[in-house]
């Protein structure tokens, strides 16, 4: 599928999946209740759950949020395009079918080329990952169509270079609150901003106020489990992901993949080790050596989407 094939598709009011530097997106026109409702279809995804509208200039801010925080603009000259999505209050013409209701409207520019120029030849898209909910999300285009088939077109753009999705931040006068962690860390919003930055508190009477991070997600149909130590002996039927660095002398089996440290790597490839998880009929995945309480950016986002993914 080629930039004009998926950009007609768009403009012709239907649906294309697109590559970005986080993960694929499921792009229909913001502005088209009808392609929108198609994208809800097709990733049975619930209606209060809001979409993240993908924008390709800064300028674009204006026509869909009311107010602009001044941290807005210096987040998006620094961040921009990239991982970052920014919560505002909506203007009233935005599709209530795009914010699932809410008063306010997500927004975000991705580094990606092709995503660029795909919205430049269209319009601002909605962009929820390209999977069927509660799937992981897809970081390679034959990850979209595993999970659709021949009822989704996709721009192939290669694999995602980042595999975990967008930071969601909501911007208040004194504060800023990271309502999904992802590759940014806390201490360069701070920077950026000059405000305080910190991840929201669970609350136990309230759900979230990111609606998407209350559904169980990000799983495979194996069973996810942490360890905290090298199992004696690893079992033929499971995958281990092991983050420390380890010393082994002897050489390791295919289903055991050591990661030295390297969480960017592990962000970039635990989608797909999922999805591949499931292809080789593994029952578990026991990932060795998460450390949950790491508090930068990718050590959080790491930390919730294996959370999420064992159910924790
Ligand atoms: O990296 C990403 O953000 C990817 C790529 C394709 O851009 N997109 C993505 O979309 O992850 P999705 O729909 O899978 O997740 C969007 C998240 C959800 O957790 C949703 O609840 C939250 O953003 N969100 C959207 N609009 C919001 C709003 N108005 N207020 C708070 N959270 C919002
Ligand atoms: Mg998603």
């Amino acid at each position: 599928m080629s930039l004009d094939e998926a950009a007609d598709q768009i403009n012709s009011g239907g649906v294309a999946a697109f590559p970005t530097e986080t993960v694929y997106g499921l792009g229909a026109d913001a502005r088209n209740r009808d392609a929108i409702k198609e994208v809800f279809r097709l990733k049975a995804r619930p209606a209060d759950n809001p979409l993240i509208v993908h924008i390709a200039e800064t300028d674009q801010i204006r026509e869909f949020a009311s107010e602009v925080p001044d941290a807005a603009p210096k987040l998006a000259n620094k961040f921009w395009p990239g991982p970052l999505t920014m919560v505002f209050s909506k203007k009233a013409d935005v599709l209530d079918i795009v914010t699932g209701g809410l008063p306010t409207v997500a927004l975000r520019m991705p580094d990606h080329p092709l995503a660029l120029d795909l919205i430049r030849k269209t319009a601002p898209l909605v962009g929820p990952s390209a999977n069927k909910s509660g799937r992981p999300s897809p970081t390679k285009a034959e990850h979209v169509t595993s999970d659709f088939g021949d009822d989704v077109i996709v721009l192939d753009g290669g694999s995602c270079k980042l595999g975990l999705e967008s930071t969601v931040i909501r911007i208040e006068e004194n504060r800023i609150t990271i309502l999904r962690p992802g590759h940014i860390d806390p201490t360069e919003l701070e920077k950026a901003s000059g405000l305080p930055v910190e991840y929201e508190k669970p609350k136990t009477d309230k759900p979230p106020e990111s609606p998407g991070t209350k559904y169980s997600h990000y799983s495979p149909k194996a069973e996810v489990k942490l360890a905290l130590n090298l199992p004696e002996s690893f079992k033929p039927d499971t995958l281990y992901l092991i983050i420390s660095e380890i010393e082994m002398d002897s050489e390791l089996p295919d289903n055991v993949i050591v990661y030295d440290g390297n969480l960017r790597l592990m962000a970039e490839e635990l989608y797909d080790r999922f999805r591949q998880a499931d292809i080789h009929g593994y029952q578990n995945v026991v990932i060795v050596g998460l450390d949950t309480e790491d508090k930068s950016g990718l050590g959080r986002a790491v930390a919730n989407r294996i959370e999420k993914a064992a159910g924790i």
